[in-house]
């Protein structure tokens, strides 16, 4: 693809991502849940304890930020504000697509912020689609080299392409390919959607080929549908896409139906993002199944205001996730997956 059209698609993603209109009009389900309050904590509040590790790395609450940037001069200070605030905050960090690193090499350095995060968890990340180019694999385990990564997301988002100019609509062999990367790579591989949801079919043949990591990037939050909408409406084509906005498996549905129809045991470690806007909503994904919660736009919002105010949010997110400990009488992460709701049924 030409350079202006990969640059410039990234710039627009940036700016768009903010508006509201971005956001989907319907909930990721976990207004739905209810933790029951506990009026008799009997815990001291401070010893509340939210820490846990990924990839063999501590954090100070189970938090990633979302794969969002790089490959651009304005995306390279995004990365270093995000790498700066996840480092002071504790928590991983997710890099944006880096195919534009394997087309654009001079664009590597916009990726490579592991001097500025030395102790946290750093994902390189590619498209799905890109695994089955010419080289895909060995760009994939470039791509984690570049970025002295512990990890690899790879995405996966078909309805994003589709309805994206220039999109890649060839998705066969990706799931192989997937297979190959698992096979190759010596960090772990993470599955992600960018926020239509991987259901439980999806899951199911991820989990077979190997993959031990899935990011479900579930419907309620960022729609890439209504991004791709507006960025086609230079080419009048928009009212295609207009009927997506709200498509997808929403987290909540996806965390519960992936437990239920996989088998879902220690070795499948659960990602929960889509529409993760507070430390409540981790608490809630926590007593879910999930391992772990991920967030983009708000945590772009911040950015692009400064590192402080990203810095200021992720504190914030853990100091509501230790209230949520604290007022539904848990210690720990591991108490809270066993919070009593006020529906049980509701799992
Ligand atoms: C500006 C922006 C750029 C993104 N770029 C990528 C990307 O390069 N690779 C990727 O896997 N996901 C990308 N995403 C998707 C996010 O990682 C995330 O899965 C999705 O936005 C849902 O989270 P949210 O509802 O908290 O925004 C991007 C999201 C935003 C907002």
């Amino acid at each position: 693809m030409s350079k202006s059209t990969i640059n410039d698609r990234k710039r627009e993603h940036l700016s768009l991502a903010g508006r509201p209109s971005m956001q989907m009009s319907i909930a990721n389900g976990l207004d739905t849940l209810q933790f029951e309050p506990c009026a008799l904590p009997e815990l001291d509040f401070d010893e509340i304890d939210t820490r846990c590790s990924l990839v063999g790395k501590e954090l100070q609450q189970p938090l990633i930020i979302a794969s969002m940037s790089g490959g651009t001069r304005a995306s390279r200070q995004l990365n270093e504000i995000f790498a700066a605030a996840a480092e002071r905050a504790g928590v991983a960090l997710g890099l944006g697509s880096m195919r534009i690193a394997i087309e654009q090499p001079e664009q590597c350095a916009t990726f490579q912020v592991r001097s500025i995060a030395p102790s946290i968890p750093i994902f390189a990340n590619i498209g799905g689609a890109q695994l089955i180019q010419p080289n895909g694999i060995d760009n994939a385990l470039r791509c984690i080299d570049i970025a002295e990564a512990d990890g690899i997301f790879v995405h996966l988002n078909p309805l994003q392409e589709v309805l994206q100019v220039q999109g890649d609509t060839q998705w066969r062999g990706v799931l192989k390919a997937i297979a190959t990367l698992v096979t190759h790579a010596q960090v772990p591989v993470i599955v992600k959607e960018v926020g239509h949801g991987i259901g439980p079919s999806t899951a199911k043949k991820l989990a077979e080929i190997g993959v031990r990591y899935l990011d479900i990037a579930g419907a309620g939050g960022t729609s890439w549908a209504a991004i791709e909408t507006e960025r086609s409406r230079i080419d009048n084509n928009a009212q295609t896409g207009e009927v997506f906005h709200n498509f997808g498996i929403n987290l909540c549905d996806s965390l519960r139906l992936i437990q239920q129809q996989c088998n879902v045991d220690e070795s499948l470690t659960l990602i929960a993002s889509g529409g993760i806007r507070s430390g409540l909503d981790i608490a809630k994904t926590i007593r879910l199944g999930a391992s772990f919660a991920s967030a983009a736009s708000p945590m772009l919002a911040a950015a692009q205001h400064s590192e402080t105010a990203l810095t200021e949010l992720l504190q914030q997110w853990r100091r509501q996730l230790q209230i949520c400990c604290f007022i539904t009488g848990s210690a720990s992460l591991s108490d809270l997956r066993h919070a009593p709701l006020v529906k049980q049924s509701l799992l």
